[in-house]
């Protein structure tokens, strides 16, 4: 029963740390989750979920058990066992920014007492835990890393709105700064999920999440730039990419789109080639090559849709274009770094008189454009409509029904009126 009364903190209540906190709060520990945005720790303890894949009643529940406590007082971490990092690690200037880790290691270390563990699960070049964690963590508590605390690297590996793939039964990689660190983090997180994979060191663990990423990265601009020759080329790339799915073996399926977005493929790929050039002096020309290619979408997009218009007559200038889905990807809310929103933007630079529709929004995005309902009026107003995100709420056959030009980026759409990326 001692395991019960193990105190977790988990530093950041985001798309990783709220899933990851309300997972270890149903498996039994007391878990704070402290988020230094006072707004959204009051929607937390309103019940209020903000994260589509946290229920607001597994919220609740956990709250009413008292086995989560929603915290903006950083006096709540005293006495932790275990802290828990889940904080953003964006791009400034096109470099790593981690002003957020060291903010929260700094807090952390406030808080740290001899025995207890730190796992940093921000997404991070090879070298971060040991060279900046572990230095920032020495420093704020006057204790020594390996020896009176232990420290780890696991890679957050959540898919939002995956229905088979969640937090629990997606393996989760782990590491440790040595043998005593990687059992302290095997004990905690084989209690919340099915299966740990340990790795040897957190360098590798770092490299894992990068690799998974750039893996990804460059195989969806491998996709986006055969579209765009496709295209020219009056062949259909969807169907060839389906035929070549059907080899069972050398091969995966990847499809083109208006861009990459999210936290993770427009940003994790620069943490690896910064790593590279800064350590090693090298370019890294595949992660350079396939930013340029997935970075020139969203214009690529504008284009396709600025033709299509121009064939009937039409300049952008002026008309009227419905944007279906701001979310980087379907079923999400999260409209981060989303190819939608430099849609927009270069729209609205060429005049066009641009609307949106997305039901899961609801943070403001970066651009200001009217958001709207799926209607037939909206759909018939619009000289051109473009869907972006293939959200299971949109209904696909009032688009086909009322449009009168779409440009399908999705491969979702049938009819004359329809053409695809
Ligand atoms: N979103 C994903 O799908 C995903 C997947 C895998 C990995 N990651 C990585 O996980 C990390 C977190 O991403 P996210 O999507 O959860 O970000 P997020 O922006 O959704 O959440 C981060 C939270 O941290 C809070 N925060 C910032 N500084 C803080 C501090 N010093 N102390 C306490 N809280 C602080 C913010 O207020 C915010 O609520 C990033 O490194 C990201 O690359 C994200």
């Amino acid at each position: 029963m001692r395991e019960r009364r193990t105190k977790v903190v988990v530093v950041g209540q985001g798309y990783v740390g709220l899933p990851v906190a309300l997972r270890a709060a149903e498996a039994g520990y007391f878990v704070v989750g402290y988020d230094v945005d006072d707004t959204r720790v009051k929607r937390l303890a309103a019940g209020d979920s903000y994260i589509e894949d946290v229920s607001s009643e597994a919220l609740v529940a956990a709250t009413d058990a008292g086995h989560y406590l929603p915290s903006s007082e950083r006096r709540d971490l005293a006495g932790f066992d275990y802290a828990i990092i889940t904080v953003p690690t964006p791009l400034r200037e096109g470099l790593p920014d981690l002003s957020y880790i060291e903010s929260a290691c700094q807090t952390v270390s406030r808080y740290l007492r001899p025995s207890a563990t730190v796992v940093l699960e921000s997404t991070t070049y090879p070298g971060t835990t040991e060279e900046v964690v572990g230095t920032l963590l020495e420093e704020g508590s006057g204790l020594e890393v390996g020896v009176d605390f232990h420290l780890g690297y696991s890679p957050e590996r959540i898919d939002p709105g995956n229905p088979d793939w969640n937090l629990k039964n997606t393996p989760k990689v782990i590491s440790g700064v040595n043998a005593e660190s990687l059992d302290a983090i095997r004990a905690f997180y084989s209690t919340i999920v099915d299966e740990v994979v340990a790795v040897s060191g957190t360098r590798e663990a770092e490299l894992t999440k990068l690799i998974e990423n750039t893996f990804r990265h460059v195989n969806v601009a491998l996709v986006n730039e055969l579209a765009m020759y496709a295209s020219e080329l009056d062949t259909n790339i969807w169907e060839a990419i389906d035929a070549a799915s059907t080899k069972p073996f050398g091969f995966m399926r990847f499809v083109p789109g208006p861009g990459v977005g999210g936290h993770c493929l427009p940003i994790d790929p620069s943490y690896l080639s910064w790593r590279v050039k800064q350590s090693l002096g090298h370019s890294f020309r595949f992660v350079e090559l396939a930013n340029d290619v997935n970075d020139h979408m969203p214009d690529y997009v504008v284009g396709r849709i600025a033709a299509a218009l121009n064939a009937r007559r039409k300049p952008l200038n002026g008309s009227r274009v419905l944007l279906l889905g701001l979310a980087y990807k379907r079923n999400t809310s999260d409209a981060r770094e989303s190819p939608s929103v430099r849609v927009a933007r270069r729209l609205l630079a060429m005049g066009a008189d641009v609307r949106a529709v997305d039901p899961y929004v609801s943070e403001p995005t970066e651009v200001d454009i009217p958001l709207v309902e799926l209607t037939a009026e909206e759909l018939e107003a619009a000289d051109a409509a473009v869907l972006l995100s293939d959200h299971d709420a949109f209904d696909l056959g009032l688009v086909e029904a009322h449009a009168q030009f779409v440009l399908d980026t999705r491969a979702r759409l049938h009819g004359g009126q329809v053409e695809r990326l």
